[in-house]
Formats: C-alpha cells, structure tokens, sequence
C-alpha cells in the first residue's frame, strides 16, 4: 500500500487568513486532522448552516464525525481555556472524546505563565508586541529551558510538579516586581480543566499519526498564525513563539520531511496585521477603514482592530519560498467588490534602497505599488469561476504570474458554502 502523505495548510502573512474555514472545507478529504503549533492565541472562525465556531485549541475538522482530529506535540495547551471550547462543541452536539487526541509531548499553559505574558509585556513599554496575553511565549521559553510541563504529566505526579514551577515562575515576577496579580479563581478553573482533559485520549500521537501514514492514510495539518510570527522567519521579535511554516509541521508533529505531499498557502485578497510590528503595507486612511470594516477585521480573540493594507507580493514570495508552497488559496476576495481601484505592494523601498527580498529588518520600509482596476461587481453569490468578472480574473491572473504558484481556491465569503475551487 502506498504510504499517505501530509499535506499542510499555512497562513502565510500574519494569521487570521481563513485558516479555519478551509481546513473545514478539506476535511472531508482526509482521514485526520492535526493542529501542530500554536495555542489559544489561535482563532479559527467557522460557519456553516447558519452556525459558527471560532476555535482556540481544537482542530477545524472536529465537525466531521469519524475523523481523527489531533493536538499534536507541538502545540501549547490551557486546560480551563481547552475545557470552555470543548464543552461549547460538546453543548452544541458534538461528541469530542471519540475523535479527539491530545498529544502527550504537548506542552501545558499555566496561570502564571499568563501573568508573565503580561509581565514581559509590561516590562517592554512602547516596545510591546501586542501578544493575545494567552501566555504563549513563557510556556514556549520554558518548552525550551527544559523545565515546561507537558500534558503527560498530568499522569504522575502533577501537584508537586505544578507547585514547583508555579513557584519558580512566582519567584521571577517578584523579580520583576510585578506582584499585583491574583490566580486564585482562575487557578481553581485551570485545576478543574485538568481533571476534564485527563478524560480525553492523551496519546503518543506522533505514532498515530506515522501509522495512519503507514495505512495509507491522509494527514492534513492545520496551521496557526502566519510565516510572518514564525519565530526564525516572522518579523523577529514582533512575533509569536512557534514554528508557522513548514518545518514546524514535521517537529510538530512527529513526520518526516518526505511524508510531507501538498503545502497549501494561504492568504487574503488584502493583508492584515494584529498586535505591533512592522506591515509596510499599512493603510492609516480612509481606505484601510473601509477595508477593516467590510472585512470584519477585528481580532477573533481580543478583539482588536486589525491593521489592513493591500496584498503584499514580497512578503508572500517570501512566504512562499521558505515554505515550499506547492498551491495558493485567496481569501475574502469580496471584501474588495466595492473598490473602484486594486493596489498590490511589488517592491520596499527606504533611503533610496529598492527591495523586492524580505529585509532582515522590515522596520521603517515604504511600499511601492501597482496599481489595478476594480471589479466592482459582488463575487458573494457566485459558485464557479466562469461567472468571475473580467477584472477579478485579471487579478487573479497578475498574482498567480507575480508569485509562481496557481491560486486554485477562491473564497466570496465567510460561509462553508463560498468556497470556490479553480
Ligand atoms: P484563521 O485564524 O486563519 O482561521 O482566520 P480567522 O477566523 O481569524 O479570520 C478570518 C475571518 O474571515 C473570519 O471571521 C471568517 O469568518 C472570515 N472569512 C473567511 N473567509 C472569508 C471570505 O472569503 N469572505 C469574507 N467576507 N469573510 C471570510
Ligand atoms: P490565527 O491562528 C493573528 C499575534 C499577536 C501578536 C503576536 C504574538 O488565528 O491566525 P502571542 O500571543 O502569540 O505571543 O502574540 O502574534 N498572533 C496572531 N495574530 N492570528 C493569530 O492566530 C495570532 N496568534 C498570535 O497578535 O502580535
Ligand atoms: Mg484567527
């Protein structure tokens, strides 16, 4: 039998490209479904006969009965914020604990590494990154200090293993005088959480996952964030904590780098950016408002406006390099149907200096801009591609020729059903 393979889907700008409703729309094409980085500063929206989901911690194929949804080892887990998703999913009819597998090597968020979140924050003044405050990086740094709790320590001997590193983390916020803090509800919600995820299957699914591969079966990988908050290849240090892209599915997950098929990039017709750090492509005028408001930009976890601009090719060819992608998806397209006038960022430029690379530093570079007619025409309802008018064709052509890869998948709007294939 042929071996299966892993194919990826990866935001390749700064998250929230639509990651969620695509991975949806796959799943019934796979046989398992895993999250491999990132934690509940993730927000994956889904909506389908009239229902919507927005998922933290969860993978986007849970709505599939009979599929295999995993949390693999490379992803960081909050056990008060895990049980709320779930019993919101359980609540709405889905049984979780027949397709859901939680990775033993996957590391735990505690309270307090949430207080640090803050504290570090804090402590950065006007060079704060604008975290979701989830606690991502601490637990991710003591991933890498060697001192994190992983989710197969709830098997043996959890208390004393808590208690320690709770101390340790309570002694480095009176290191850094931030005291001003009380865990006491949320520690008891945290503790409770425990308990009910102790009832799910935690699993050594990296085996899982390389026997369903063995069997002949499909893995699709769901990504979090975007190749720009990847730690090495993001705009460094205005990033998140974990591997994006597509080396990050492999340790992630436990899969060798020749199990890996088709990589999925992701994107929306116009770029966005929550949280600080450089975007050249950043509109302050009326026209980011207006892209920000017909696109809903706010964040799906904090709420915060998303920053917009129009699409960026330097960044996704960068994107598109270091991930190897294969196929490219363009989302949200509508939100551009009302625009009389498109513009796409070709090159940076600063002091005279013209880019079409990613800088090291992408601090204080302008755009440059093509400009391309608008199709003015609402895409919303439209199920086929022979209905596109000529000029979104004409701006799916110009990217597909700037960025080398076929866009084989367009989104008109946020619904299951507006998903059109190419
Ligand atoms: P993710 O983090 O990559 O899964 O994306 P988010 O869920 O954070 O943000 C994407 C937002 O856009 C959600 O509110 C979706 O419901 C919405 N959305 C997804 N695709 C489309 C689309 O094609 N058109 C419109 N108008 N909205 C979309
Ligand atoms: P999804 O999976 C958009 C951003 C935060 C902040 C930076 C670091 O929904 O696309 P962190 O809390 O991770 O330490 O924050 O990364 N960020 C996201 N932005 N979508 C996300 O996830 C994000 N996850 C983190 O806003 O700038
Ligand atoms: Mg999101």
């Amino acid at each position: 039998m042929a071996k299966g393979k892993v194919d990826a889907l990866l935001g390749i700008v700064f998250g929230d490209e639509g990651k969620g409703k695509v991975v949806d729309v796959f799943t019934p094409r796979y046989d398992v479904v895993a999250r491999f980085a990132g934690g509940p500063n993730a927000g994956h929206t889904i909506i389908f006969e009239g229902k919507k989901f927005v998922l933290r911690s969860i993978p986007s194929g849970i709505f599939d009965e009979g599929k295999l949804n995993i949390i693999g080892n490379g992803c960081v887990i909050a056990p008060d914020l895990f049980m709320a998703e779930a019993i919101e999913l359980e609540t709405a009819g889905y049984d979780l604990k027949s397709r859901l597998h939680i990775s033993r090597r996957a590391h735990l968020i505690l309270p307090t590494h949430r207080v640090l979140d803050r504290a570090y924050e804090a402590a950065k003044g006007k060079n704060k990154v604008g975290t979701t405050g989830k606690g991502i990086g601490p637990t991710y740094s003591d991933k890498a200090s060697r001192i994190g709790l992983r989710v197969g320590d709830i098997q043996d001997n959890f208390e004393q293993k808590y208690q320690a590193l709770k101390a340790r983390h309570e002694q480095i916020l009176r290191d850094l005088h931030f005291t001003d803090y009380d865990i006491t509800e949320e520690e008891a919600k945290w503790m409770e959480g425990i308990r009910y995820m102790s009832e799910f299957p935690l699993r050594d699914t990296e085996f899982e996952i390389n026997q369903a591969l063995a069997e002949g079966k499909n893995v699709l990988a769901e990504g979090a964030q975007g190749t720009m908050l990847d730690i090495d290849h993001g705009t460094y240090p205005f990033v998140s904590s974990s591997s994006t892209c597509t080396g990050g599915v492999c340790t992630g997950l436990g899969v060798a780098p020749n199990s890996i098929g088709e990589i999925f990039g992701i994107f929306k017709a116009y770029s966005t950016r929550v949280g600080s750090g450089p975007f050249p492509v950043e509109l302050f005028d009326e026209t980011g408002e207006k892209i920000r408001d017909i696109g809903h930009e706010y964040g799906a976890v904090t709420g915060r406006n998303r920053r917009c601009g129009w699409v960026d090719i330097v960044g996704l060819k960068y994107a598109i390099m270091v991930n190897g992608v294969t196929q490219l998806i363009m989302m949200k397209s509508d939100v551009l149907d009302t625009f009389p006038t498109i513009k796409a960022c070709v090159a940076y430029e600063k002091d005279g200096v013209r880019t079409t690379e990613m800088p090291y530093d992408t601090e204080g570079w302008e755009a440059v801009y093509e400009e391309l007619p608008g199709w003015q025409t609402d895409l919303t309802q439209m199920t086929s591609p022979d209905q596109f008018p000529q000029a979104f064709k004409d701006y799916i052509d110009y990217l597909e020729k700037a960025l080398e890869r076929p866009i084989t998948i367009v989104s008109v709007g946020p619904d299951r059903a507006q998903t059109i294939e190419r």
